[in-house]
């Protein structure tokens, strides 16, 4: 059975704030985006990987794994769950009947959480890798005053790559779309239909590059792990 990574790069980089889509910009001699493909096409456990781009994309071409074999482009949509279902709808489940789903922004992914998030996916229904919350959470309705202080014990940041079957995953991120929910990440959609999804403890140096300050705090982590 094949497993397919499908990666969400079609985003404009709002926060980042820069004069091009975050994942274009430099990390190593690589782009984000360069540096993420990178590592998820060497991995052992991920046969092809499927990248939504944003329509009329100059920049894609000129990364060095723009031609790689292993590797199909797709337009994606308005939002994050839209650039999703397009890269699904590229994929034929009865080939891959797994997919993971990784964050362009997010290039310093490892592959043994990888494997260890495929591993717990596939013994149910989809895993997502996650980091318990550290800090005491409060909640504002207003932004500037507390109205009261969330218990962090049972809270969790969802990151990815996420896991799930991929017919399940299709239906769920097309059912939520066509009711208007808000999806931010493919869990949520799963969750929906009230179905159980692991949490897989990830690594804390899997950062999804943000803000500006988030580079050259990326290119330290990068060294940190060589
Ligand atoms: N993404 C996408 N299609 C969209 C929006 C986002 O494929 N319509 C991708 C981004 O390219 C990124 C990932 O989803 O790899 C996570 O999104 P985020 O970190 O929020 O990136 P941006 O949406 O580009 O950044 P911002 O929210 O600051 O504009
Ligand atoms: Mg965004």
């Amino acid at each position: 059975d094949k497993l397919v990574a499908l990666v969400p790069a079609a985003g404009i980089g709002k926060r980042m704030g820069a004069g091009k889509p975050k994942q274009y910009l430099q990390l190593t001699d690589n782009a984000i985006l360069g540096e993420t493909l990178a590592r998820l096409l060497a991995m052992e456990v991920i046969s092809e990987v499927v990248v939504a781009l944003a329509e009329d994309d100059p920049y894609f071409a000129e990364l060095p794994q723009a031609q790689h074999p292993r590797l199909r482009t797709v337009i994606g949509g308005e939002e994050r769950a839209d650039s999703v279902l397009a890269c699904l709808n590229a994929v034929n489940p009865d080939i891959a009947p797994w997919v993971l789903v990784h964050d362009a922004a997010r290039p310093l992914i490892t592959e043994a959480d990888v494997n260890q998030l495929v591993a717990k996916a596939k013994a149910g229904q989809g895993a997502i890798l996650a980091l318990p919350v550290v800090d005491t959470v409060k909640w504002s309705a207003d932004g500037h005053s507390i109205e009261e202080t969330v218990p962090r014990q049972h809270l969790w940041r969802a990151l990815t790559p996420q896991c799930f079957p991929t017919a399940l995953l299709r239906q769920a991120l097309g059912e939520a779309l066509s009711e208007g929910a808000s999806i931010t990440d493919e869990a949520s959609a799963v969750e929906r239909l009230g179905l159980a999804v692991t949490l897989v403890k990830g690594r804390s140096d899997n950062l999804k590059i943000t803000e500006p300050a988030d580079l050259p705090l990326a290119r330290w982590l990068l060294s940190q792990q060589e």
